[in-house]
């Protein structure tokens, strides 16, 4: 097994250090991209993933990798080799996956940015981990079992880490956040499709600032707190 600092995973705990949620954005228009990044960041979310699920994102990622400093972007949704080399080429330091196929691990292992993939079951972690992954994404977490199935995978396979995606809410996140394999939560309820389609940036400061608040360590950055 690969240690958390080195292989397709090199650095990747470092980058995901100061998120306590990650935001997981969905952004159909990259001129808005930049206001969304920095309203995030001055609330206290450093730590972005972009979605490729739309024309979009890789623009996105471009434009706020250039013009959002505090801002520590990462490409999600990514199913293939080539969505991996695009995110880096983008400027994304880290990719995130919903699951890890054959192709796509060994992608990530000649793969200039680490690779958080999606597991949802104790052998997917198993294989993972035997390729090297041991900060993995569960994901759907709620529908596949949540905190509960943390806590049991926390046994057996205590060495991993996991950042637990898909219906994680403000409500809920506390739940994981305190289980020791848990690192972070990802979610999208922080940047609201309404939100974004009406440009309302206080909005999005005001739930990253909710957001980031769930772990004292993840507060504002003084050097954004201003914008
Ligand atoms: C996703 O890939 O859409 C994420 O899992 C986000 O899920 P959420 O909308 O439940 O936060």
């Amino acid at each position: 097994m690969t240690s958390a600092e080195g292989g397709p995973q090199a650095g990747l705990r470092a980058l995901l250090r100061p998120a306590a949620v990650i935001p997981v954005l969905v952004v159909e228009d990259a001129e808005l991209a930049v206001a969304l990044a920095e309203a995030l960041v001055a609330g206290g979310l450093p730590v972005l993933e972009f979605t490729l699920r739309t024309p979009a994102a890789l623009q996105a990622v471009q434009r706020v990798a250039v013009h959002v400093p505090g801002a520590i972007v990462g490409t999600g949704t990514v199913r293939s080799p080539d969505d991996l080399l695009r995110s880096a080429d983008a400027g994304a330091v880290f990719a995130v996956s919903p699951g890890l196929s054959p192709r796509l691990a060994e992608a990530a292992e000649r793969s200039p940015i680490p690779l958080l993939p999606g597991v949802s079951t104790a052998s997917e972690a198993m294989s993972a981990a035997e390729r090297g992954f041991s900060t993995l994404k569960l994901f759907p977490a709620v529908p596949v079992g949540g905190v509960a199935l943390l806590r049991a995978l926390g046994g057996p396979l205590p060495e991993l880490r996991f950042c637990p995606t898909g219906g994680v809410s403000l409500k809920n996140a506390p739940e994981f956040l305190a289980l020791p394999n848990v690192i972070c939560v990802g979610g999208s309820w922080v940047a609201p499709a309404e939100a974004l389609a009406a440009g309302d940036w206080t909005t999005v400061r005001a739930l990253a600032a909710e957001a980031a608040a769930l772990r004292p360590d993840s507060q504002p950055l003084p050097d954004c707190s201003a914008r």
